[in-house]
């Protein structure tokens, strides 16, 4: 069997690392991966949303299934592409098609889909270049603090909470008329603020049946105390201390079993990841966002928390049987931190030479490659660590523990993760 991963980040070196533990043995194919991946498989230096060039691979490489990690080749289709292709319809590809990529594509897309589903969310109103003025009437009429979304994909960067209306109204009018976030901010979606604590809820689903993976939560801020710029994630527990089992049948009788409804009555046909951004308002859940593949870094103590044979996951998707697997789940809690480059999420220099790699650690790569042999950082995120524990602070230490002896020039990581729970 062999399969291609779309990607290069830490989510890419887990599913590696959890594939490669498969009985069965698959052949990896990574595109464009990372040093990490490269000792579990073998590289390919295609950008994953050049479709063509993914077909190509495809081909050259006998691939059998593929996995698409990030959102970006989805939004733009690679799943149509291949199941339009003369010789390659017949693979199965492990992400949702264009049009229900779009729930993680257009937040207004998205919000249509939970409004139409009764799936709780903010209550919202979506505003064009047109209708600037009606938007700019609308902040009026709504509390602060205001949340404005560029409606399209804006490397997580298009989501503003702002406290003062006039700043809000000036920030409306940068993303409408002056296109702040270019094509992304044509369309402004303005939504109510929730109060509350965030979790992430992930499901497999095979356009029927589905498995619910364990939750996690992530730290999406670069500063401690959650504070500073978001970034890609900063770090991940699993599970959730405060996911309890009352709360856990809210969301899966309120937000899991309607959102797979939709897709059922909207004719999505969605085989693929669901990641479901919830936050936890009093004792309520509500979804603050869709995406459509797996979280970055909730994967690196997701997938490690699942003891099934992960190539066997993954057929059973593509022959559309997940309904005969039962997930087992390891009962000890994951963490996993995450080490960035000095200046990240802002400016940061790549190329800085990393040492100190533990070897019975569970190290994965993100930005992360090999240049004449030599390990160094290529990224923003450069790797994290995982750990495991009978708790979350356990697992923790553990992660952190892995951390002790890699250093490389700049290296940074959030020393407070877990301060919240
Ligand atoms: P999104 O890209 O939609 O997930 O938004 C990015 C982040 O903004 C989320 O992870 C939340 O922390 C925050 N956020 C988004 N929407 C809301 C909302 N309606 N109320 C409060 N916080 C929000
Ligand atoms: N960690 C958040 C994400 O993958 O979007």
């Amino acid at each position: 069997m062999n399969i291609l991963i779309l990607g290069s980040g830490g989510r890419e070196h887990t599913f590696c690392y959890k594939l490669a533990q498969s009985p069965q043995q698959p052949n990896l194919f990574i595109a464009p991966g990372n040093a990490g991946t490269a000792e579990l498989g073998t590289n390919l230096a295609v950008n994953p949303t050049d479709l063509e060039a993914v077909a190509l691979a495809m081909s050259q490489h006998q691939i059998d299934l593929v996995v698409v990690g990030p959102e970006a080749p989805l939004v733009a289709g690679i799943h149509d592409h291949i199941a339009a292709h003369p010789t390659l319809s017949h693979i199965p590809v492990i992400g949702p098609k264009q049009e229900a990529a779009q729930l993680e594509g257009s937040k207004a897309y998205a919000k249509a889909f939970m409004e139409r589903h009764n799936i709780p969310t903010a209550p919202y109103k979506q505003f064009t270049a047109k209708t600037l003025n009606e938007g700019l009437e609308y902040l009026e009429t709504i509390p602060a603090p205001y949340v404005l979304k560029a409606d399209g994909l804006a490397a997580g960067k298009g989501v503003l909470i702002i406290h003062e209306l006039a700043e809000a109204k000036e920030a409306l009018t940068d993303m409408l008329a002056n296109k702040k976030f270019g094509a992304a901010s044509e369309q402004v979606v303005i939504e109510g603020f929730l109060d509350g604590i965030e979790l992430s809820c992930f499901v497999l689903t095979d356009g029927s049946g589905h498995v619910t993976f364990p939750f996690a939560k992530d730290y999406k801020r670069i500063g401690e105390g959650d504070t500073g710029l978001n970034t890609g994630g900063m770090g991940a527990v699993s599970p959730v201390p405060f996911n309890d089992a009352v709360f856990k049948q809210k969301i899966h009788d309120r937000i899991i079993s309607p959102t797979l409804e939709g897709f059922k009555k909207d004719k999505l046909d969605f085989v693929g990841f669901v990641f479901i951004g919830l936050i936890r308002v009093g004792d309520d859940p509500y979804v603050i966002e869709y995406n459509v593949r797996m979280g970055d870094p909730e994967t690196q103590v997701v997938l490690p928390r699942i003891e099934n044979d992960m190539m066997e996951l993954l057929s059973a998707t593509a022959q559309k049987r997940l309904n005969e697997v039962e997930l087992h789940i390891r009962p000890e809690a994951a963490a996993t931190v995450v080490a960035v480059s000095g200046g990240y999420p802002e400016a940061y220099e790549n190329g800085k030479e990393i040492t100190g790699i533990p070897n019975d650690g569970l190290i994965f790569h993100a930005g992360t490659t090999l240049d004449n042999g030599k390990l160094v950082s290529n990224g923003g995120r450069v790797l994290a660590s995982t750990g495991f524990g009978n708790d979350i602070q356990e697992a923790l230490t553990s992660a952190y523990a892995g951390l002790t002896n890699i250093a490389f020039e700049g290296m940074y990581f959030r020393k407070d993760l877990g301060f919240d729970l």
